[in-house]
């Protein structure tokens, strides 16, 4: 397969960190977990696929000009855009994973981070979903309208000296869920749960931390890779459910991936890079 290539912040980490969150990393790798492209040649044996279909796959070693795939986790795209299938495909698989298979929220019908956002309209009752909770979010000042417009009844700036105070007077939560992957909102998080349920974790809280942008791989989760890949991915794209997403394409191939990723580990790329090894 041909792939194009989204700098994830999880690609950034591991690349530059050697971050194993989502899996052990074996050196040498090929970095890259995600991206999409055109099927060249198929084996003997694969069903439900043809040379030329168009899909995203979800696997490591992407950074590079031909990527052998499972077909299992291959989800096509008929015509649409390469970048804006790459872009949506796994914050949203993310969010969904996290409430569908993890926090079991309910079942789909169907922050301004790409994760956090998709979040915010899954949990809620939008056009992606039918979720049906009541959203409280975090996000900068300049996203709380947006967060509102997505479906969170009230959006607090992260930034704001007294943010845990206030969404401690909002609560109490059911779920609570931090897409920033930054330590301010994992200490938020904590205090949370700590003035629920005492200094130690309570009996009644568990503590979800997993590569949930993996998940569907693993065959225990097969029905919901099915769903994902078959069904799930293509109607949000044609049904432009989701606002496309903005985004950078610096051209040089794999060789801007060095830069690319260090922008996104240090937090300077606000939009998102999208990289052709075919270049
Ligand atoms: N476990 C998994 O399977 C999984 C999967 C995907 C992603 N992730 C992790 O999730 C994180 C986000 O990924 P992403 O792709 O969504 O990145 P992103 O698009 O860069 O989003 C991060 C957003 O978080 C906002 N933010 C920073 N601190 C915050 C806080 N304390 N409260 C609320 N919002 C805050 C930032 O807002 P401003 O820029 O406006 O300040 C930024 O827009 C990364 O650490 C990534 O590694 C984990």
């Amino acid at each position: 397969m041909t792939p194009d290539n989204r700098v994830w912040p999880l690609d950034a980490k591991m690349f530059l960190s050697g971050y194993g969150g989502a899996g052990p990393l074996s050196y040498p790798v090929v970095f890259g977990t995600s991206g999409v492209g055109t099927i060249e040649e198929l084996d003997e044996g694969v069903t439900g696929l043809e040379v030329g279909y168009r899909a995203t796959q979800r696997r490591e070693g992407t950074w590079q000009p031909l990527v052998i795939c499972n077909a299992k986790i291959l989800a096509r795209i008929g015509d649409l855009s390469f970048e804006q299938a790459v872009l949506i495909d796994y914050p949203l698989q993310t969010a969904v994973v996290v409430f569908n298979l993890f926090l079991r929220t309910g079942e789909p019908n169907t922050g301004k981070g790409a994760v956090g956002s998709y979040a915010v309209q899954y949990a809620k009752n939008t056009n992606i979903c039918q979720v049906g909770h009541t959203v409280i979010a975090t996000a900068s000042s300049r996203d709380v309208e947006r967060q509102k417009g997505l479906g969170a009844s009230e959006v607090i700036d992260y930034k704001a000296p007294n943010v845990v105070d206030h969404l401690r007077s909002l609560g109490s939560y059911k779920y609570l869920f931090t897409a920033s992957g930054d330590s301010t909102s994992q200490k938020a998080l904590t205090s949370l749960l700590q003035a629920q349920g005492g200094g130690q974790l309570d009996h009644n809280v568990n503590r979800v931390y997993q590569a949930f942008s993996q998940a569907v791989q693993r065959d225990q989760y097969s029905e919901s890779r099915a769903w994902w890949c078959k069904d799930y991915l293509l109607k949000v794209l044609r049904g432009n459910l989701v606002e496309p997403v903005k985004f950078t394409k610096p051209g040089r191939g794999l060789t801007a991936l060095h830069q690319a990723s260090t922008e996104v580990f240090e937090g300077k790329i606000s939009g998102r890079v999208v990289v052709n090894p075919q270049e």
